[in-house]
């Protein structure tokens, strides 16, 4: 069959972003994916192995701050959704590096915005009731709360507290602007932290079964009592296409997994997957790894979405449960010791465990 639709997912070789290219390829037979991806560190194009349907999928190496080389794509393809992924999305490397967080976050996000509304509004490549720039944005746009505080909803004020999280926000107002402004037509999906296969071990879940499997300490960071609202990645993937084609342009979307443990608990629970998992290891059990850390500078406490809106309007809510989801992510881990090794043998991995654990 020919595709019909022609999306154009940007970041598509990390995370979040292939999870959603296997996803959509599997759903949807009409969609042909175009997965624009700069490979910085965090890109793997091991992710896009095994692809459902790979000759409805095309890579292109290249960066959203080229709005030429977008709005070439957008043109030659007819690009009808753009969906973006790509930025740099770890925290602790924002602390450390912020300016390639200003550069692709904000000014990456402003360049696609600006060769979306060229080839959409002003060369009409495409009716624009069939468009959609789609912008995937996180929850801690809006702050840290408080024990008692009332989870995020679309209407908490921001208030970011990482130079990771204040670039997200800043792309998050630029999308609205070109919806309020120019009438471009866009939606935004604020999300929690995702877990699943393909997550880079810089991250809490993947560095912490990646080191407890090798024996090495689990870092905890300050007393491990912040709080952070967990999602299977697949279940993102499918509220985003869910907004995509149903959610009112110019609408924003919070989306969460309702799973909330302290970083500790979390750790833990891993720990005893691993348990009985690999029942035989010497390092079992994996909890007696914990090693308490100093703490990220500014680190937020604690993270809670409200899903009241997404669930209303579009009867979405998470399918995983937690513990089911954590049990195939760990499982996922052991299966894929291969992707593991082609990442932990690159030098900039090593480079970067040093920097921010050797002193800490
Ligand atoms: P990731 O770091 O795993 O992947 C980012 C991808 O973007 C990489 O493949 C990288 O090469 C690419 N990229 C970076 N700069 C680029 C540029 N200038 N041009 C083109 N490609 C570039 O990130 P992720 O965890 O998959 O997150 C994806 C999106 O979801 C991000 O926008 C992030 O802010 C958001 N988000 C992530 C989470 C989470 O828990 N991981 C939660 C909520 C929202
Ligand atoms: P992370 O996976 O970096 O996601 P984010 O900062 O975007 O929420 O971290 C999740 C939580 O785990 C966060 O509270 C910081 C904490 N953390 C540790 O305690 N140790 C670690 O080594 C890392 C990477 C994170």
């Amino acid at each position: 069959m020919t595709p019909k639709k022609h999306i154009l997912v940007t970041g598509g070789a990390g995370f979040i972003g292939s999870n959603f290219i296997h996803y959509i390829l599997k759903k949807e037979p009409d969609i042909f994916v175009i997965n624009l991806d700069a490979l910085t560190y965090a890109a793997n194009l091991d992710n896009l192995k095994n692809l459902p349907d790979p000759t409805r999928y095309v890579f292109i190496h290249g960066n959203i701050c080229d709005q030429d080389l977008v709005f070439d794509l957008i043109k030659t393809y007819k690009i009808s959704v753009i969906i973006n992924f790509a930025a740099e999305s770890h925290v602790d490397r924002s602390i450390y590096g912020p300016a390639q967080f200003i550069q692709t976050n904000i000014v990456g996000t402003f360049n696609l915005l600006e060769a979306a509304k060229k080839a959409w509004l002003e060369e009409k490549i495409l009716p624009l009731s069939e468009v959609r720039f789609h912008h995937i944005s996180t929850d801690e746009v809006y702050g840290s709360l408080g024990p008692e505080d009332p989870p995020f909803s679309e209407d908490t004020p921001y208030k970011p507290n990482s130079p990771y999280a204040a670039s997200k926000a800043a792309s998050d107002h630029l999308v609205r602007a070109y919806f309020k402004t120019y009438g471009l037509p866009v939606s935004i999906t604020n999300c929690s932290n995702n877990y699943g296969p393909y997550q880079f071990p810089e991250k809490l879940i993947p560095l912490t079964i990646l080191n407890a499997i090798n024996g090495r300490p689990i870092p905890i960071y300050g007393d491990g009592k912040q709080i952070r609202d967990w999602l299977y990645v697949e279940d993102h993937c499918e509220a985003i296409w869910l907004v995509i084609n149903q959610g009112k342009p110019g609408s924003t979307y919070n989306i969460g997994g309702g799973n909330q443990p302290f970083n500790i608990e979390l750790v833990k629970k891993i720990c005893s997957i691993l348990d009985d998992l690999l029942p035989y290891s010497k390092y079992k059990p994996y909890e007696q790894l914990l090693t308490y850390v100093s703490d990220r500078p500014g680190h937020d406490r604690r993270y809670a979405m409200n899903i009241e809106k997404i669930k209303k309007e579009l009867s979405w809510e998470p399918k995983e449960n937690f513990h089911s989801g954590l049990e195939k992510t760990v499982k996922w881990y052991l299966e894929n010791q291969d992707w593991i090794k082609g990442i932990i043998s690159r030098p900039e991995y090593r480079a970067w465990i040093e920097k921010n654990y050797n002193k800490r």
